[in-house]
């Protein structure tokens, strides 16, 4: 067993706008909002306590892809509260520009300025999706990214999104303000150290190595892991799920690299999906594509892709697409790695092949086309009830290598949303094997592809539809990539 375990601690620290919270006894899985308002800090409102409308939407200072301190805005409803220690939060009645006063009867010139874009705009009728969207802003303007993007993820019911939009016109016109905000991030720090709190008879540990989540798996036998906590958040905030004990993720070094060779890119499973966006942006297309089409940024600045495999969710978006790059995965616990295709990690509804005590290190995805390859064409899907912050109905990748006649070399067609795992059409792969990409070979496939699978109906799509999607968005992909 390893010496060098976190002290148990019975006090949670950490800051609210520039305050510093001192916690006894809470339990570490209260969600950060459900904190904020039992604390008084009522400017911070819930929603859908399930990270759908961004009324909760707070902001944290995280390390951004660069490794450096950045403002990034997280849904507060979905955050446990062991997972804000030592971490500093800033949430609309903290940022007037007396950084850590109270907002009420502040001067429209003592607003942050996107405070007062706001309310010249008239962008806020019963205000209440109002500070949400204020911190989305707030975020953006000091990332320079002030535009639709930053608010993908804040519903308002009231007051329509053009003043809103106006509002984010507004300031990102303006020029950035070199301000207490700005200098705060300059002296922030990013790196977690570990913790261990016992708080309500619920124990929250954060270790930093991989090490440590073995020996705490082993004195806790029941534990759950938790990375990112936007699929597990939901269980703690809407179904009050009791969890003893807490394992996260987000702070194990191993967990928390990305690097490549020619060959390989390895993404560690506690990577957050909006570090992905940005560092390996252009390198799988594919893998942009879905990406920005996953949720919305509050979400995917805590989301990650472990999470994402952990799931198992049969419409987990990540999973279409790195079945369609013949990704594997690395496997690690007590007693060594392995490393399996992502094909044979999805095992059933919701099961996979983690073995007890075994966590996801990482994701690698070769990245070389097939040899002999002379053009790869790859592209990604996502159906779903709306564009951003919703799951999709069906999902799926494709990967296409040609050689120089046109004819296929290699060909992965990964779905999502079509059966009780994330999948691929084997058959139908093999069918497309040393056809020409012609519309012929297309037709020739059209049957196989349509009854390749047996999906479900439920509120979302029918199983017909569903399997139509699964020809129809193959046929995109043809037409797209001729
Ligand atoms: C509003 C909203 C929108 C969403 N939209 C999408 C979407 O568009 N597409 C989509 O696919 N999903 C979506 N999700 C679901 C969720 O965000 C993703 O599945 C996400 O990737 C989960 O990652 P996480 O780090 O938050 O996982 P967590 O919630 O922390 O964990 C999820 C599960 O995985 C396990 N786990 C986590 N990391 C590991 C690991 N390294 N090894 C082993 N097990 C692990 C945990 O024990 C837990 O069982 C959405 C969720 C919300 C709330
Ligand atoms: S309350 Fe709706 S996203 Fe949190
Ligand atoms: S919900 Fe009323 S102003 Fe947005």
């Amino acid at each position: 067993m390893n010496q060098q375990l976190a002290t148990q601690l019975t006090l949670l620290t950490f800051k609210i706008n520039d305050e510093p919270v001192h916690l006894r006894d809470f339990a570490p899985t209260m969600t950060l909002l459900e904190y904020l308002r039992h604390s008084g800090r009522s400017g911070t409102k819930e929603g859908c306590g399930d990270g759908d409308c961004g009324a909760c939407t707070v902001v944290m200072i995280g390390a951004g892809a660069d490794g450096k301190p950045h403002y990034q805005a997280v849904n507060s409803c979905l955050i446990p509260l062991g997972a804000v220690a030592g971490r500093e939060i800033f949430t609309a009645e903290g940022i007037v520009d007396r950084p850590g006063s109270n907002s009420t009867g502040v001067a429209i010139d003592q607003l942050h300025p996107v405070q007062a874009a706001m309310v010249e705009t008239g962008g806020s009728q019963c205000g209440y999706c109002t500070p949400g969207f204020i911190m989305s802003l707030f975020a953006a303007y000091y990332e320079g990214q002030v535009d639709d993007l930053a608010v993908e993820g804040n519903l308002c019911r009231c007051t329509g999104y053009l003043p809103i939009r106006r509002a984010a016109q507004q300031v990102a016109a303006a020029a950035a303000i070199d301000d207490g905000f700005t200098h705060k991030l300059n002296t922030a720090t990013v790196s977690l150290e570990s913790l261990s709190y016992l708080g309500n008879n619920q124990q929250f540990y954060r270790p930093t190595q991989l090490q440590e989540v073995f020996d705490r798996w082993q004195q806790h036998p029941e534990a759950t892991l938790v990375a990112g906590a936007t699929d597990l958040g939901l269980e703690m905030s809407w179904h009050r799920q009791h969890y003893p004990v807490l394992i996260s993720l987000e702070a194990v070094t191993e967990l928390k690299q990305i690097s490549q060779t020619p060959e390989v890119l390895e993404i560690g499973a506690a990577v957050p999906l909006s570090q992905i966006e940005t560092s390996l942006h252009g390198i799988f297309p594919s893998l942009d594509e879905m990406l920005h089409w996953f949720a919305a940024r509050q979400v995917r600045n805590r989301a990650t892709l472990g999470g994402n495999l952990g799931t198992a969710s049969p419409i987990g978006d990540l999973p279409p697409v790195l079945l369609s790059l013949d990704a594997s995965v690395k496997l690690a616990s007590s007693v060594g790695e392995r490393i399996i295709p992502l094909a044979n990690f999805f095992k059933g509804y919701r099961q996979t092949e983690l073995q007890p005590q075994e966590v996801i290190v990482s994701v690698q995805i070769p990245k070389l086309p097939t040899p002999g390859t002379v053009r790869r064409l790859a592209q990604s899907y996502k159906i779903g009830k709306r564009g951003t912050d919703d799951i999709s109905i069906v999902a799926a990748a494709f990967v296409i290598d040609l050689d120089a006649n046109h004819r296929i070399l290699h060909a992965r067609l990964g779905y999502g949303g079509v059966a009780a795992t994330p999948i691929r059409a084997i058959e139908v792969e093999e069918m497309l094997i040393g056809q020409p990409w012609s519309l012929e070979t297309l037709q020739a496939v059209r049957l196989q592809l349509q009854e390749a699978f047996t999906p479900l109906t439920d509120l979302r799509g029918s199983a017909d539809y569903r399997k139509r999607l699964v020809v129809n968005l193959f046929e995109k992909f043809f037409v797209e990539f001729p």
